[in-house]
């Protein structure tokens, strides 16, 4: 509320086995206890409400959890009413998969199933088996539960790597598929489409081009995607995430803002901007300076963000200005990504050292340790055992800190979306980039006749600024 937001993402708080964080749901209508109850959750969205904020939250339509009654009903035979839920297949003849699809994970996509005795399809951990959207059935009950929270009265969703669910795996298809467009459409007319309600979808190969398709309000799908482009930055190129580049290189950020800034335009489509989430590591650790410059160098990714054109979202302590936790040894991390890829590099030869480099850089559970509000036990998160350490920094990083230091990250971005709501060219601007010193990155936002110009060093040398057009 003090900051300013009007909308709070929860990661899924669904029943789980918690496999992958909760993107594993065993049942979409029950809030797993380790959360509270359903009653919770009603006060939750409700108490939000009266402060203006509403709640978002994160749905999962590619996959369930192997837990879910449905899954469990599918495995039973291919006869009953949840039979064709899931992706199912016959071996090949000599016994193999049907085709050679690797989970996100590791490993095969593909999973035998001794009781349906066929392999069934799962995009990421065994334990989250991909949902068959070519039956209107499993469509429909979807929408169902997507109804169930919109007459609990949230205020949107966020849509889990919506971009697969078209998929089809005999033609080696897995996202943007041909019916994709058609699902979402479908979707909107059969939940959310009804109502006033934000819609972003998670789609990682999203062009201009694609985006436009999803959020042109004349396609009546999502209100915006995130797309990662920028994000893609973080490792070399066409190679996993784990061989990530040690410098940001400002000039490609530049350019694949610019993209997006001047093709996204006003009616045709519009940006969702980011710089973390609970899959990425800290922007302050990861392209800034957690050291000497903390605080100038979140605030400066913070500006530069926050007064392009879209919507943005920060990250629960990005507003710290938190950063990447110290891991030592894979027993502190919890990830299923990070576990799996630690396993096999180190069967592949690489040593321990360097991959926990890689998890210290790139790793999940960097955004996902506790939230800092304290400098005391826990960082006043809990009086439990907490999922993951907190980060020892918590004592000079913390909410309470920030509230009673002016010059605090916290007041810049609240300063940020105060700014933004005042000022209708942050929405509405044209975006020119300027072409300065590489590790610059200036741009210009011009509405009714007046401009405003953003400037950012982005290394940790002092810099000159000059408009080389
Ligand atoms: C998305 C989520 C990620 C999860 C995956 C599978 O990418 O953001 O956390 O592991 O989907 O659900």
């Amino acid at each position: 509320e003090k900051l300013g937001v009007d909308g709070l993402w929860l990661s899924p708080v669904y029943l789980s086995p918690q496999v992958d964080n909760g993107y594993d749901i065993t049942d979409y209508r029950v809030i797993d206890t380790m959360f509270g109850s359903n009653e919770d959750m009603y006060r939750l969205i409700e108490a939000a409400h009266d402060k203006n904020i509403k709640i978002i939250m994160d749905f999962v339509a590619n996959h369930t959890s192997d837990q879910c009654v449905w899954f469990q009903e599918s495995r039973k035979g291919t006869d009953n009413f949840f039979s064709d839920f899931y992706i199912w297949q016959d071996a090949k003849p000599d016994g193999s998969e049907p085709n050679n699809w690797g989970s996100s994970f590791g490993g095969s996509a593909w999973t035998w199933d001794e009781k349906r005795e066929q392999y069934y399809l799962h995009y990421y951990a065994a334990e989250q088996p991909d949902l068959n959207w070519e039956n209107p059935q499993l469509r429909q009950k979807v929408y169902d539960m997507m109804n169930f929270w919109i007459d609990k009265g949230i205020g949107g969703f966020r849509m889990d790597v919506i971009d697969m669910i078209g998929k089809i795996p005999d033609q080696l298809i897995d996202t943007n598929g041909p019916k994709l467009h058609d699902y979402i459409k479908e979707m909107n007319k059969a939940s959310f489409g009804k109502h006033d309600l934000l819609t972003v979808g998670e789609t990682w190969g999203a062009t201009p081009e694609i985006a436009k398709q999803y959020s042109n309000p004349d396609n009546q799908e999502l209100s915006m995607v995130f797309q990662f482009e920028h994000i893609g930055l973080q490792h070399k190129p066409d190679s996993p995430k784990w061989e990530y580049e040690k410098e940001l290189d400002v000039t490609a950020l530049k350019a694949i803002f610019n993209k997006w800034q001047t093709e996204l335009e006003l009616g045709q489509g519009w940006n969702s901007l980011f710089w973390n989430n609970h899959d990425l590591p800290r922007i302050v650790s990861n392209w800034g300076n957690d050291g000497k410059y903390r605080l100038k160098s979140a605030k400066t990714f913070a500006i530069l963000l926050h007064l392009m054109k879209g919507t943005p979202y920060i990250y629960q302590g990005e507003e710290l200005g938190m950063t990447n936790y110290p891991f030592e040894s894979i027993e502190e991390v919890n990830d299923i990504e990070s576990r799996n890829m630690f396993a096999e590099r180190l069967a592949a030869g690489h040593s321990e050292n360097e991959i926990m480099d890689s998890i210290r850089r790139v790793g999940r559970d960097n955004a996902r340790t506790p939230m800092q509000w304290t400098a005391g036990e826990n960082a006043g998160f809990t009086d439990g055992k907490p999922w993951l350490a907190v980060n020892p920094n918590h004592e000079e990083i913390n909410a309470d800190q920030a509230m009673s230091d002016p010059d605090s990250v916290f007041y810049t971005y609240q300063k940020l979306i105060e700014l933004r709501k005042q000022h209708d060219w942050v929405i509405y601007g044209d975006f020119k980039l300027i072409d300065s010193e590489d590790d610059v990155f200036a741009y210009l936002r011009t509405y009714q006749g007046k401009k405003y110009l953003v400037v950012a060093n982005l290394s940790d040398e002092e810099n000159q600024f000059k408009n080389r057009q």
